[in-house]
């Protein structure tokens, strides 16, 4: 087994997967069979570099996500080799077909017959959401349509978490639990269970972002009562955990 390794930032220009990593990368990870991933490469996935990441002419409508797919060879053992915190975020833009990607791996639907998704959950309450908060706005993921519905057209991203680099993170996920989802578990026991689930959803998100070669780190350290009046959430949803998300910056 190679050493874990921190992840190579990959830019647009230059977004073919290394020679080692494409070694690695023998294998084709799978996807859900709804979701055949066409043989696109990380290089062809990006958008150039400075473009916005929602096309700002979003108007009141849902958007549509493009299909996810991933790096083509990309395996399980090399995203759990990668796998790491990183805090250093490059501020270029994500293309949205890796935010279509990464928000499919958290808690998108794998079975449409059932409308199971990629991560488990508890009685299967499906209970955690997660809102993308960009720079050009702040969306709401609809798995069952895997589409992006806008909660604020302002950057709300600096409200997300207590540390510097939350604000300069291109994208930042939140998992938010809605209780009112698991109203046949115990009172006191839904914090404990919907932190389990929550971290499924990240820890799929961790390793999607790995996979691709981006940073990442998840967090729990939140103005909770803050961001979720900015997130207009009901009372009986709670903010369970972050992820910050980009390509490795200089220092990564
Ligand atoms: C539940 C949870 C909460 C975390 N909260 C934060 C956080 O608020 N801020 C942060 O920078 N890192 C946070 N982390 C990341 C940890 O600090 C990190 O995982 C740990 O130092 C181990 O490093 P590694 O992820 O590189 O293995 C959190 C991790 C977990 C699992």
């Amino acid at each position: 087994m190679e050493q874990a390794r921190k992840p190579t930032a990959r830019k647009p220009s230059a977004g073919k997967v290394t020679a080692s990593k494409a070694t690695a990368r023998k294998a084709t990870a799978s996807t859900a069979s709804e979701h055949p991933r066409p043989p696109v490469s990380v290089a062809t996935g990006q958008g150039p570099a400075g473009t916005a990441t929602v096309p700002l002419d979003l108007g009141s409508g849902p958007l549509l996500l493009p299909r996810p797919s991933f790096s083509p060879g990309a395996t399980l053992e090399t995203a759990l080799q990668l796998r790491c915190s990183v805090r250093d975020f490059s501020p270029e833009p994500l293309p949205l077909k890796l935010v279509s990607a990464l928000l499919w791996a958290g808690c998108g639907i794998n079975r449409h017959a059932s409308g199971h998704r990629t991560a488990p959950s508890a009685h299967n309450w499906q209970e955690i959401n997660v809102f993308a908060v960009l720079p050009e706005g702040t969306y709401r993921y609809e798995p069952a349509g895997h589409q992006l519905a806008l909660v604020d057209a302002q950057d709300l991203r600096a409200l997300t978490g207590q540390q510097d680099f939350v604000a300069r993170a291109p994208l930042n996920l939140v998992c938010v639990a809605d209780f009112a989802r698991m109203l046949d578990c115990p009172a006191d026991e839904r914090s404990f269970f919907a932190g389990a689930d929550a971290a499924f959803v990240a820890q799929n998100i961790l390793l999607a972002c790995a996979s691709e070669g981006m940073a990442a780190v998840v967090r729990a350290l939140i103005d909770r009562r803050r961001l979720a009046a900015a997130l207009r959430l009901q009372p009986s949803e709670r903010i369970a955990l972050a992820l910050s998300i980009g390509w490795p910056g200089p220092s990564a």
